[in-house]
């Protein structure tokens, strides 16, 4: 079994789960019964996936009892302000056919439209009625989530960001290990950069006998961050959840990410998806 965090609410978090972007509903359906076949227990999607129908049917197919799966999904930019986000949720919990979502998250901040504490107040309210488990956060910068915690007295359980060994985040990280918030990360692998074919990481994975995604899956593990990579092929699906039999060294786990830093994806602070 996958080992978990334990989550500043007191809910529990597995320590690597399956994203789902950018699959179809029918894709979705499929990777998620198998993934759940497999021993994946956390599985992340987005309204703005548009294929929560999808992973709702791979859930019921998957024949996991559903306390055992911690199932994600995220508030869209257009349904930001506080009864939008009610009314929002409410859609999504009925396109996934749950009863309850165990982790809802804000999507992007998008400051500028500046609705994110109105939300964020609603998710409480969410939780507070037993809807939602845990709730988060996702893009947020340091600035927004302490403006959260200013205007609201409530942190985060956790915060989704970009993060693999192209960006990995120093400084967002330690703020989240100081104040007790879980870093999960997206584009766990780089997505759509030459990462895995890095000499040096495909060098540290022929020492241990593993594959260039292995390695930097369990990079992100042993930085206390929770990587959610999608795969929609089994062989894939079972290596990435296959790390935990080996540990990098602290030279090797700053070799993987000792190089030039960019993002790959949106910057928060402007990146507006509604
Ligand atoms: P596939 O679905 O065919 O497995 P990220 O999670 O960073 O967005 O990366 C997802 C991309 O990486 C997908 O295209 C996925 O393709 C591919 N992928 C997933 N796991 C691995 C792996 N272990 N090795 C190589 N590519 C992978």
């Amino acid at each position: 079994s996958i080992p978990t965090h334990t989550l500043n609410d007191g809910t529990r978090l597995p320590a690597i789960g399956l994203g789902t972007w950018p699959m179809s509903d029918a894709e979705a359906e499929r990777a998620v019964a198998e993934a759940l076949g497999l021993g994946y227990r956390l599985v992340d999607t987005a309204a703005n996936y548009r294929n929560e129908d999808g992973v709702g049917l791979g859930i019921a197919r998957g024949g996991v009892p559903r306390e055992e799966v911690v199932v994600t999904t995220k508030l869209p930019g257009r349904h930001h302000g506080y009864e939008e986000t009610l009314a929002s949720f409410e859609e999504s919990r009925r396109r996934l056919g749950l009863e309850y979502v165990d982790l809802y998250l804000i999507h992007w901040p998008l400051p500028r439209v500046d609705k994110y504490v109105d939300s964020w107040r609603a998710m409480i309210k969410l939780r507070e009625d037993g809807l939602v488990r845990s709730i988060g956060v996702s893009n947020f910068t340091v600035e927004h989530i302490e403006r959260l915690e200013k205007e609201t007295g409530e942190l985060p359980s956790v915060n989704q960001i970009e993060l693999h060994p192209l960006f990995p985040q120093q400084e967002l990280r330690e703020f989240h290990a100081a104040k007790g918030i879980v870093t999960e990360s997206w584009s766990p692998l780089g997505r759509g950069s030459s990462l895995l074919e890095d000499p040096v990481i495909v060098s540290i994975a022929e020492a241990f006998g593993v594959t260039p995604g292995q390695v930097v899956l369990r990079w992100h593990t042993q930085l206390g961050a929770v990587p959610i990579p999608k795969s929609s092929n089994p062989e894939r699906q079972r290596q990435n959840l296959d790390i935990f039999g080996f540990e990098l060294g602290p030279a090797q786990l700053r070799a993987v990410s000792d190089r030039a830093h960019r993002r790959l994806g949106g910057d928060p602070v402007v990146h507006e998806e509604f």
